[in-house]
């Protein structure tokens, strides 16, 4: 898959297959996150694989939005040493460029994905036991889609997206 065609493709999906990820193929998606460039090259992020059934439905169970991480074939918890220093935010970004990563190098392998804002870290921490100085802010869910929610066979239709023309601006506001 070309990359213009996994960003033009790639959607969220939250219904997955009762279908494994291979280990190889989920080492790759986790290492094309690792690969991801970073401010100052710090590199400021653990991810914890999940494959345990108990353990993605306790993560399910962290935040308004995390059901989807139930039925994943496996989810990757992301985990930083101090998500908001320094305040230039950059650990956020970094994490951003690194899930983008394994989202897309994931979906080139035919696995689909959703983010999951984690409100309860705690949970995630003692579900994964994750050092409590750690931050936990997100988590992805991957998995084979489920064929009812596979936007190559049915388009979603919410969540489009604002026309090139409302947001690039060339040479000038
Ligand atoms: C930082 C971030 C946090 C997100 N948190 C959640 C979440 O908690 N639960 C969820 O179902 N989707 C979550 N999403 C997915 C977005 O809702 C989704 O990307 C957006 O609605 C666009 O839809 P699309 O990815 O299908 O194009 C998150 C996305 C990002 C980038």
């Amino acid at each position: 898959m070309r990359v213009q065609q996994a960003i033009k493709t790639n959607r969220s999906i939250r219904e997955f297959a009762d279908q494994p990820v291979s280990r190889e193929d989920m080492t790759a998606i986790v290492n094309a996150g690792r690969l991801a460039g970073s401010a100052k090259n710090k590199q400021p992020w653990h991810f914890v694989v999940v494959t345990r059934r108990e353990t993605l439905a306790a993560l399910s169970e962290c935040g308004p939005w995390c059901g989807h991480l139930a039925g994943a074939a496996f989810a990757a918890v992301l985990v930083v040493e101090d998500l908001l220093m320094p305040r230039t935010l950059t650990t956020p970004f970094d994490l951003g460029r690194a899930s983008q990563n394994m989202i897309l190098a994931a979906w080139e392998l035919g696995v689909a994905s959703c983010m999951a804002t984690i409100y309860e870290p705690d949970v995630a921490r003692q579900a994964c036991h994750i050092p409590g100085e750690m931050d936990v802010p997100w988590a992805i869910s991957f998995g084979y889609p489920h064929p009812d929610a596979d936007p190559r066979s049915r388009p979603p239709r919410t969540g489009g997206r604002v026309p090139l023309e409302e947001v690039v601006h060339w040479e000038e506001w």
